[in-house]
C-alpha cells in the first residue's frame, strides 16, 4: 500500500495525544510511588530529641530484645575531676557532728566543707563522690592516698547557698593482734574541727545519678553510711527550700530500705520521719535493724530480708520502666541482695540473672559499694 506524504504527516500528528497520555500516566505513577516511599521513611525516622535526651530507661519486658543504644555525651554536663590529687582544693570545715544517738555502736559523723573559695568552682550533683586527702604519710613515708566519700548533700548544700559539700563518715575501727586499729582517713575526718583546712578532689562518679524524670520511682537499698547519696536524693525530693531551688517537682515513689545495727545507729532519722509525715504518698521507709530485729530464720535482720518480705511490691515497681534501684554501703550486702532478688523474681516467674544485666544496661540498676 502506498501512502501520500500528506497522509503520513496527518497519521503521525494523530498519535501525539496518545504519546502525551502515555507520558502523563508514567509520570503520575512514579510520582505516587516516590511520595509513598518518602512517607514510609519519615515515620521510621527516630525523633532526634529522643536520641539525645532520653534516659536509658526501658520496660523490663522490652529491654531483652534490644541492643544497647549508643547514647552520645551521656551526662556530659555532670562535672568531674575539677580538682585532682596533684592540685586539690583546700576546703574549710564548717561543721562536724555525730549522727548517732546514745547507745549506738561506733562513730558516724556528718561533716561539711566550705567550697566558696574554690576557683574553678567545685560544683557537683547528687549521687557523686569527692576524694579526701588525709594529712600525714603512710608506712613508706609517702603522702597518704586519697579516699572517696559519697556526697550526702544536694548541689545546693545543707544551707541551700550552693557553696558547701557534706559527707557522712563512719570511723573504721577493727581489732588486730589485740590492738585497736583506726582507719587513717575516716579517723582524720571524724576528728577534724571547724576552721580546719582539708584537701579535696573531684567530684567523681556518674553511676549513682538520679534520673531527670519527675515521675521516676526510686528504690534505695542502704547499709550504714550508704545512706549518704540517698540523703541527698531525699532532700532533693522533699526538703522545702531545696525544692524551691531545684524546681524539680518529684511526683514518683521513693522507697528507702535502711540497714543499721541498732535504732541508735539510724542516720538522719528525724528528717526521714518528717518526709514520711509530709509526703505519705511519695515516701516509704523500711528499716532492718540487725541487732534488734530478727529475720524469719531467727538471724540478724538485714535489708535483703526486707527485700524478700516486700518482693511482690518491689517487682511490681521494677516492671515499670520509670523505676530505678540504688544500692549503696557495705560490699558484703551485694550477694545477699542478689539472693533475695533471685527468690523474689522467681515468685513472679522472672529470672534475676537475666533481668539484672538488662536493668543495668537500661541504666536503672545503680550500685556503689565499698
Ligand atoms: P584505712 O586506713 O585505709 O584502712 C582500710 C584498710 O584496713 C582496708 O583496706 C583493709 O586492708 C584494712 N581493714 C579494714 N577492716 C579490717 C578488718 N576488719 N580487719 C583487718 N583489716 C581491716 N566511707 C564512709 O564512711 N562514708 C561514705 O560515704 C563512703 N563513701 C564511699 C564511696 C566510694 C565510691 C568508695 C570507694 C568508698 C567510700 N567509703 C565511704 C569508704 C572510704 O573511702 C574509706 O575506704 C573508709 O573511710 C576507710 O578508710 P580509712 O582511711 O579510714 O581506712
Ligand atoms: P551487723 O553489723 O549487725 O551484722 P553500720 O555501717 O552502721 O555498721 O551498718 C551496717 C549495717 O549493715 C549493719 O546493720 C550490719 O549488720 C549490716 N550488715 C552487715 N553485713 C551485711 C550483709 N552482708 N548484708 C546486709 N547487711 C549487712
Amino acid at each position: 500500500m502506498v501512502y501520500s506524504q500528506a497522509k503520513v504527516i496527518a497519521g503521525g500528528l494523530a498519535h501525539i495525544p496518545v504519546v502525551i497520555a502515555v507520558f502523563y500516566f508514567i509520570l503520575t505513577f512514579f510520582n505516587k510511588r516516590a511520595l509513598k516511599f518518602a512517607e514510609a521513611n519519615k515515620s521510621k525516622k527516630p525523633e532526634p530529641k529522643q536520641v539525645e535526651t532520653k534516659t536509658e530507661s526501658k520496660p523490663v519486658s522490652t529491654v531483652k530484645a534490644e541492643s544497647p543504644k549508643p547514647v552520645k555525651k551521656k551526662h556530659a554536663d555532670v562535672p568531674v575531676n575539677i580538682y585532682r590529687p596533684k592540685t586539690p582544693f583546700e576546703g574549710t570545715v564548717t561543721g562536724n557532728y555525730s549522727l548517732l544517738k546514745e547507745g549506738a555502736i561506733g562513730r558516724v559523723n556528718h561533716i561539711t566543707f566550705d567550697l566558696k573559695e574554690s576557683d574553678p568552682v567545685l560544683n557537683y550533683v547528687e549521687g557523686q563522690s569527692i576524694g579526701i586527702m588525709p594529712v600525714g604519710e603512710d608506712a613508706n613515708g609517702k603522702p597518704h592516698k586519697l579516699r572517696l566519700y559519697s556526697i550526702a548533700s544536694t548541689r545546693h548544700g545543707d544551707d541551700f547557698e550552693g557553696n558547701t559539700v557534706s559527707l557522712c563518715v563512719r570511723q573504721l575501727q577493727y581489732e588486730k593482734d589485740g590492738e585497736t586499729i583506726n582507719g587513717v582517713c575516716s579517723t582524720y575526718l571524724c576528728d577534724i574541727k571547724p576552721g580546719d583546712k582539708v584537701k579535696i578532689t573531684g567530684p567523681v562518679g556518674k553511676e549513682m545519678l538520679l534520673p531527670d524524670e519527675e515521675d521516676a520511682n526510686i528504690v534505695m537499698l542502704a547499709t550504714g553510711t550508704g545512706i549518704a547519696p540517698m540523703r541527698a536524693y531525699l532532700r532533693r525530693m522533699f526538703e522545702a527550700t531545696e525544692k524551691e531551688k531545684n524546681k524539680w517537682n518529684f511526683k514518683g515513689k521513693a522507697w528507702l530500705f535502711m540497714g543499721a545495727p541498732k535504732s541508735a545507729n539510724l542516720l538522719y532519722e528525724e528528717d526521714l520521719q518528717r518526709y514520711l509525715e509530709n509526703f505519705p504518698d511519695n515516701f516509704k521507709y523500711t528499716k532492718a535493724i540487725s541487732r534488734e530485729q530478727q529475720n524469719t530464720k531467727g538471724g540478724r535482720m538485714y535489708i535483703q530480708d526486707r527485700v524478700l518480705e516486700y518482693a511482690n511490691e518491689i517487682f511490681n515497681m521494677i516492671e515499670n520502666e520509670k523505676t530505678h534501684i540504688y544500692l549503696c554501703g557495705l560490699k558484703g550486702m551485694e550477694p545477699g541482695i542478689d539472693e533475695a532478688m533471685t527468690k523474689a523474681a522467681e515468685e513472679k516467674g522472672l529470672n534475676w540473672s537475666e533481668l539484672r544485666p538488662q536493668l543495668k544496661k537500661a541504666g536503672r540498676w545503680h550500685v556503689e559499694t565499698y
